[in-house]
């Protein structure tokens, strides 16, 4: 059959199954409000937690950066790639998660595809071995398809139920003496379908006590959790404590792209030679590298901007909560207003669209079949009235769709 034939069907399926997956086109910068066909609507749906993507010294930093620097590198980091501004990003990351060192990736996306085949899928020594990863059931695809990339004779996969703690530790303690290798834990720090987080506190006491490696994707945690931004570890009192972080500059720091691994010296140092997303892809343009360098110090010399963010994000769920509206409990920017059906989340997230809200509807197979939502985003770029704006936005269409009584 004719490829074309058969994609125009698929096409034609996913319409009807998974029309979320589809792009509203904006006219503005990602800011408090945005711009759909001409109508200023408040956004609920951006990652541009802080603000930053509009920020006018992210901004700042990075054309003087073009001039500076030029637009971009035409390499990979070990050919001639790799620029001053590159080594300072990574050392002002390393200090504000409290690691030894970082790798830049383009995005995070490539950080955990590069993590996982990098570590498993070498011998290192002349003894034979074999690998497990412990995996959350509600880890990002860029974790599962990290594994994907992994060697299957030499590794298992177990998956223990999202934040199940207790079953993680019995998966452990049954294979106390399985002569594993590498014992890998990993998760998300904040899970992005349900804005909840992992309990990193029990997680790093287990990764110690059964000698495994602790792998923290804090996408959506870097710059938003935690009293100064730094992420779940900071929230759970355990800076430092964890093996390996996996990060993002594609939301709260500036929300442009690139990722980062962060870690033990030698680690960052053994990635270097073989992740191979970092061998054979351009690093970082430098508009980017000093657009985040600008971001980390803004954060770091002012921390108001994330009282902000927890400010509105406190303010937002109490209030959607008070009008009526069923949320997933949390304190995390990351709102659920659960729905129930699909058809109810496509509905809601339209007639909003009309009431000037963006937010977008999730449904299966993104979450569990009856459990359609919108998620909201909060940011700090919100002002009281988008937000007042938005819950009166909310409560209208609510009730019109009878949501809400
Ligand atoms: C938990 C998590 N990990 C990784 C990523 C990928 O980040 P990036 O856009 O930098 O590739 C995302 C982005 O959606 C995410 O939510």
């Amino acid at each position: 059959m004719n490829y074309i034939n058969l994609l125009t069907e698929e096409i034609a399926r996913i319409q009807t199954a998974n029309s979320y997956k589809f792009e509203t086109a904006f006219s503005t910068p990602q800011a408090g409000t945005v711009t759909v066909k001409g109508k200023e609507v408040v956004m609920l749906a951006s990652n541009n937690y802080l603000g930053m993507s509009n920020n006018p010294v992210v901004k700042k930093a990075a054309i003087e950066a073009i001039k500076e620097y030029g637009y971009g590198v035409a390499s990979v980091r070990f050919i001639c790639g790799t620029q001053t501004i590159h080594y300072e990003l990574e050392k002002k990351i390393s200090k504000f998660v409290g690691a030894e060192d970082t790798i830049l990736f383009s995005s995070a996306f490539a950080a955990n595809n590069a993590f996982f085949p990098a570590l498993l899928n070498e011998q290192l020594s002349v003894e034979t071995y074999r690998d497990v990863i412990y995996t959350d059931a509600l880890n990002h695809a860029s974790i599962i398809d990290g594994m994907r990339l992994c060697k299957t004779e030499t590794l298992d996969k177990k998956i223990y139920r999202h934040n199940d703690v207790a079953q993680l530790e019995q998966m452990l303690e049954a294979d106390k003496s399985a002569g594993y290798r590498f014992k890998i834990i990993a998760t998300d720090g904040v899970f992005s379908m349900e804005g909840d987080h992992a309990h990193l506190a029990e997680l790093v006491g287990l990764a110690k006590k059964y000698e495994a490696l602790l792998f923290v994707d804090d996408c959506h945690a870097i710059g938003v959790v935690g009293k100064t931004g730094r992420g779940t570890p900071e929230k759970f009192g355990v800076l430092g404590s964890v093996d390996v972080l996996s990060g993002t500059l594609g939301k709260a720091i500036g929300g442009a792209l690139g990722g980062y691994i962060s870690g033990n010296k030698k680690l960052v140092e053994y990635l270097r030679q073989k992740a191979r997303p970092y061998t054979f892809s351009n690093s970082l343009p430098p508009a980017i590298v000093k657009a985040s360098i600008a971001a980390f110090d803004l954060l770091t010399k002012d921390t108001s901007i994330v009282k902000r963010l927890h400010t509105n994000t406190a303010y937002f769920r109490k209030e959607i909560k008070g009008i009526g509206f069923h949320i997933l409990d949390g304190d995390h920017p990351i709102v659920p207003v659960m729905l129930g059906e699909a058809s109810l989340a496509q509905e809601m997230s339209k007639a909003l669209l009309k009431a000037g809200v963006y937010v977008k509807g999730l449904w299966f197979p993104v979450v569990p079949k009856g459990e359609a939502r919108l998620r909201v985003q909060i940011s700090a770029a919100l002002s009281k009235k988008n937000i007042d704006d938005a819950l009166t936005a909310f409560e209208t269409v609510g009730k019109k769709l009878k949501v809400i009584s």
